[in-house]
């Protein structure tokens, strides 16, 4: 079993440390870990976000346990060169186009969620988001209009692309509560048109699933208002990106949630897959040990769980991670004062009593 681990910028390596930490714990025959470089740390090494070396040892490994990447004095670059294309490019050349985003209450915390306690304790949701295509990959540029310089980007899906993510969120809702939440623009935007009538002909092989559609604006609103409603969500790069940040905040914190990107390659064990907080660098807190691990923590779980056919390991890491939080340790981004190496000790401590 080979994980390559890419750290990556800001927080990216102090939470990483934290997830490292508890793989050790977890002592697995067998297995064999490389790192590599990718972002703001790759490019003043080597000149590129993302070096062929760093690519080729995800290629070759049977998972990517990712960190963030991202730095503002990157800002400035151009597009190709920015931190960010590590990411974009790590998804689009291992073809890794379903995200999933599991947002789920833990017990305990509901009180420090955005949303009034009754309404947070209801939110169990799985975001489905489309990972390789959108207005992320579609073509961009500017150019001169008469307002000036005009930035532009195109917004593009095909049946191809739906039908594949249509698939993978039918499949995943199959496994839960077997309700699926089509979010799309489907009232201004053609891409979403297509995509609307892509999701209900592949509907048609999951005749258990029920199936309803939201306008991307509705279920902005829908989230924080009665989030319990949702089940599984599917919905493309861009809708996905935001509506899972705003999960994040009625769970409790941006700090808390993982993230699994899979594709079509299989490996010896389970699904290649990359995994990576939802959250970024966070360069506000970077360095100061205030980061919150548990999401990357938690990523690790599900890099367990669906590359490694580890699910007994994965549940041992959710059930370490909902004790420490039942029990009250917080880190600053949920009002509390352990550090970011407090908070991974404590799950490193809880695992030892869970068998
Ligand atoms: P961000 O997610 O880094 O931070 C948003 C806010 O949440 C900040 O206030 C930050 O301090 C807080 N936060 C984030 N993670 C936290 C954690 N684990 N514990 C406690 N607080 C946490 O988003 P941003 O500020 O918009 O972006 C910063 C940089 O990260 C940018 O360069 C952006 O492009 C990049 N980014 C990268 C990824 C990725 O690598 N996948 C994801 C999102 C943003
Ligand atoms: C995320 C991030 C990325 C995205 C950025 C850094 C390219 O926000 O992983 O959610 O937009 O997908
Ligand atoms: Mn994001």
């Amino acid at each position: 079993m080979k994980i390559a681990v890419f750290a990556g910028d800001g927080i990216g390596p102090e939470v990483t440390a934290q997830a490292l930490r508890v793989l050790d714990e977890m002592s697995l025959p067998g297995l064999t870990r490389f790192e590599g470089d990718v972002g703001a740390a790759a490019y003043r090494r080597h000149g590129h976000p993302l070096p062929e070396e760093t690519l080729e040892m995800a290629r070759a490994a049977d998972a990517v346990l990712f960190g963030a990447v991202g730095d503002f004095t990157c800002d400035d670059l151009p597009r190709h060169l920015r931190p960010e294309q590590a990411i974009l490019g790590l998804r689009s050349e291992l073809g890794l186009f379903a995200n999933l985003r599991p947002a789920a209450g833990f017990s305990g915390l509901e009180h420090l969620s955005s949303l009034k306690p009754e309404v947070a304790r209801s939110i169990d949701l799985l975001v489905v988001r489309e990972l390789n295509g959108d207005v992320y990959f579609g073509d961009k540029g500017e150019r001169d209009s008469a307002g000036g310089r005009e930035g532009w980007d195109a917004m593009s899906y095909n049946e191809a692309e739906v039908r594949r993510i249509a698939d993978t969120a039918f499949r995943a809702a199959m496994g839960r509560g077997k309700k699926l939440t089509s979010v799309d623009k489907a009232n201004v935007l053609e891409t979403s048109r297509i995509w609307r009538e892509t999701v209900i002909e592949v509907a048609r092989e999951y005749p258990e699933v029920a199936l309803d559609h939201m306008y991307v604006d509705n279920a902005a609103m829908q989230l924080v208002k009665s989030p319990g409603q949702f089940d599984t969500i599917v919905t493309g790069n861009l809708f996905g990106d935001i509506l899972s940040d705003q999960a994040s905040a009625c769970v409790g914190s941006i700090g808390l949630l993982a993230s699994a990107s899979l594709g079509e390659r299989r490996t010896d064990f389970g699904t290649f897959g990359l995994y990576e907080p939802i959250h970024g660098s966070a360069p506000d807190i970077a360095g100061q040990g205030k980061a919150n691990p548990i999401a990357a923590i938690l990523s690790l779980a599900m890099l367990l769980r669906h590359s490694l056919g580890r699910e007994e390991e994965a549940m041992r890491i959710e059930r370490a991670v909902e004790g420490i939080l039942a029990e009250g340790v917080f880190g600053g981004d949920l009002g509390g004062t352990a550090s970011t190496g407090e908070i991974g000790d404590a799950i490193v401590r809880k695992l030892l009593t869970i068998s």
